[in-house]
């Protein structure tokens, strides 16, 4: 590996190829309709720290010196509300863009401001990331062209037309989240791949599997990693914000105790 953006170091016996920087793509541009809250879901303040939803996802991003850059992509109908924001947190990291009627325009309007060899994408309205989710992608990266977070499925998973249904191998099946980390040449050949094409993606590892021959990998997500899409989710992030981060630990003692009495 000769990029200096790259390093390959062992981690108890594990070979890393990590990325040493990186810039994001943070996508805001939606309009948060299945929400119906009178304002963007990214922007509603959750009842435990009265905190901005795309707050959670700045913070986490700001707080890692190996994030260069952070592209806000917005909705031109939220222009007082963004640029409030970027005035209270005055980091020259922060840049904005406006986005487009679709995610994955959105993205390529997001991709005009990027200037390093990867990028991460994520959704702003995933508010509840860890960092050991980014460090996962982050720590793969340099060996693929997509780092994926994605979380083994544990429900039955059926497959219905109008006349039949189907029940999938639950054991091959990966429901995937962001951020998605990817090469930055690979994504923007993609995605003007699916707009000469017309082609529709719901994700930006989606882009890459119908076009070209690239490394995809499925990196830790986490079931936490919830992205805030009807009120019920806005539930359990609040529940998550408040009793989420109890440790493992902490579980096995009291069930232990349970056990024993
Ligand atoms: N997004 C975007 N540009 C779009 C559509 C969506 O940047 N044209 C962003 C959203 O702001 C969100 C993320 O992509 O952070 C995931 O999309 P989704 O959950 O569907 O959010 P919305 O499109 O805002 O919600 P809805 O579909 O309910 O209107
Ligand atoms: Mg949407």
């Amino acid at each position: 590996m000769n990029s200096k953006n790259k390093s390959e170091i062992k981690y108890r016996g594990k070979e890393l190829f990590m990325i040493n920087k990186y810039e994001v793509i943070l996508l805001a541009a939606g309009k948060g309709e299945r929400m119906c809250l009178p304002l963007n879901k990214i922007f509603y303040k959750d009842l435990v720290n009265g905190k901005m939803l795309i707050e959670y996802s700045i913070d986490l991003f700001l707080d890692d010196r190996r994030c260069e850059k952070i592209v806000i992509v917005y909705n031109s109908d939220d222009e007082n509300e963004i640029k409030e924001i970027i005035s209270k947190y005055n980091d020259s990291r922060l840049m904005l863009t406006t986005g487009g009627p679709l995610r994955q325009e959105s993205v390529r309007n997001g991709l005009k401001m990027i200037n390093s060899e990867y990028v991460l994408v994520h959704d702003g309205a995933r508010c509840n990331l860890k960092k050991e989710i980014i460090d996962d992608v982050v720590n793969n990266l340099g060996l693929y062209d997509c780092c994926v977070p994605g979380v083994k499925v544990s429900d039955t998973i059926k497959k219905t037309t109008n006349n039949s249904i189907e029940t999938l191998n639950r054991d091959v099946l990966y429901y995937v989240q962001t951020p998605q980390g990817v090469k930055t040449e690979a994504i923007m050949k993609a995605l003007e791949e699916m707009k000469k094409t017309d082609i529709l993606v719901t994700d930006e590892s989606e882009a890459l599997e119908r076009y070209g021959k690239y490394k995809i990998k499925i990196t830790n997500g986490r079931k936490d990693n919830i992205k805030i899409t009807t009120q019920d989710d806005l539930k359990l992030f609040e529940y998550l914000v408040r009793w989420g981060n109890v440790q493992d630990w902490s579980i096995k003692r009291r069930a232990s105790f349970f056990y024993w009495k």
